[in-house]
């Protein structure tokens, strides 16, 4: 596990459980189940006492102005960002479905695909960093990259500001809330704010946490527990299941000599730092919304949730789980998206 780098922004009340599940959760031996009917005395001790849980409750981000949330959500809609007024953050990020889109790889402009699959952007200002190599520090960071990138916006800040300045409607709306009007700096403002108030509360798995025992179906109780034995919630914990800690990809198998055609976004953060040590190194992704948002990994190769979990198992803790115990954790995992404005997630048509 010497590949594990704790983030040096952490602080160490929060990188101690994580610390203390890398040494004994990944040696325990997991509790396997045959069947959904568990003996009283194991559904009893499924009851969570929070205090103590790896895993906490999603809460609504708090003290955001609605003016800047809305104005965000435009900008967040608006394809005059895009260079031939073409495409918009939502173009691979859609807010009714599960905020991010449902390719392997995301079309970009020019007939180009994006490096890497798409991140969903509900609760992603949980995340230590931004993106699958954490190249952005935080939500305004990620903004510039996009209008950067030439398989995105392809574009620059002059002309974004040039183009919203001839419209009466922004000019209006941006000087009621910033004395500079349109700048760099306040569009990423509002789109950041925006971004900021995406999150995905009261789901199945946290109205559990909270004391509603039958919130979640006994598999899904069982698949936490799973999920916490045999060693996932190591990485995968925190209100966001995940984006907390820098992780190699493949700690007991080589993930890369199978799937072969290596790419230059599969060595990971090693392109952000250029140490040896970071190559293959991936943000652990959050899992709140994994359910919802197939094909996985940094790749999208991966069709299946199971598939999914069964190559976690075995690149990341050494170890062939059961099929049964794949669908436990499964139906875990299913348990995890909420609602956002007041609607489960998932595709409305
Ligand atoms: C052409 C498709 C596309 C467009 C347009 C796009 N994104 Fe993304 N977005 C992606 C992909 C792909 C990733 C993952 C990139 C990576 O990790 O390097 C991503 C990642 C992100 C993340 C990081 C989430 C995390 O967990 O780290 C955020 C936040 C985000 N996008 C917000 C936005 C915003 C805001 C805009 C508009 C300014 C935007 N995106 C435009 C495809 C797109
Ligand atoms: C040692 C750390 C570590 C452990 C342990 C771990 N994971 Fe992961 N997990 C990661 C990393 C890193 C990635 C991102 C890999 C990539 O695509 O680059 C990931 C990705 C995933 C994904 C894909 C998410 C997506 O949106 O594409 C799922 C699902 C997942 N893990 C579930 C699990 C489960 C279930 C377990 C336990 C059986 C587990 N993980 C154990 C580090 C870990």
């Amino acid at each position: 596990m010497n590949h594990t780098v704790l983030n040096e922004g952490i602080k160490l009340p929060d990188a101690f459980p994580v610390i203390l599940y890398l040494l004994v959760s990944l040696s325990v031996s997991p509790v396997v189940f045959s069947d959904e009917v568990l003996p009283e005395s194991i559904a009893l001790s499924l009851q969570p006492d929070l205090r103590h849980e790896p895993i906490q409750p999603l809460r609504q981000a708090e003290g955001l102005n609605p003016h800047k949330i809305s104005l965000g959500e435009r900008l967040f809609h608006d394809l005059r960002l895009g260079r031939d007024n073409d495409m918009a953050c939502s173009s691979c990020h859609n807010i009714k479905d599960n905020g991010a889109d449902h390719y392997a790889h995301a079309p970009g402009r020019d007939g180009t695909t994006l490096d890497v699959n798409t991140l969903t952007v509900f609760n992603s200002s949980l995340n230590h960093r931004q993106f699958w190599d954490g190249h952005a520090r935080n939500l305004e960071d990620q903004i510039d990259t996009v209008v950067a990138n030439t398989k995105e916006f392809a574009t620059t800040w002059p002309t974004i500001i040039g183009k919203l300045k001839q419209d009466t409607g922004y000019v209006h709306s941006f000087t009621e809330i910033y004395p500079a009007g349109i700048t760099a700096d306040n569009i990423r403002n509002a789109i950041a704010t925006f971004g900021r108030s995406l999150r995905t509360i009261n789901s199945p798995f946290d109205r559990f946490l909270l004391g509603d025992a039958d919130a979640i179906s006994p598999a899904a109780k069982v698949g936490y527990r799973l999920f916490k034995t045999y060693g996932c919630v190591a990485c995968h914990q925190g209100s966001n299941v995940g984006g907390n800690l820098f992780v190699k990809l493949g700690v007991f198998k080589d993930y890369f000599a199978l799937r072969r055609n290596p790419t230059r976004a599969d060595l990971g953060r090693f392109n952000v730092t250029g140490k040896a040590r970071d190559r293959h190194v991936f943000r652990v992704p959050s899992l709140r919304l994994a359910a919802l948002t197939p094909p996985y990994f940094h790749d999208g190769s991966v069709t299946t949730l199971a598939e999914a979990v069964s190559i976690m198992a075995e690149h990341q803790l050494g170890r062939t789980i059961p099929g049964q115990d794949i669908l436990y954790i499964v139906a875990f995992l299913e348990s995890l998206p909420g609602e956002y404005r007041g609607q489960p997630l998932g595709y409305k048509p």
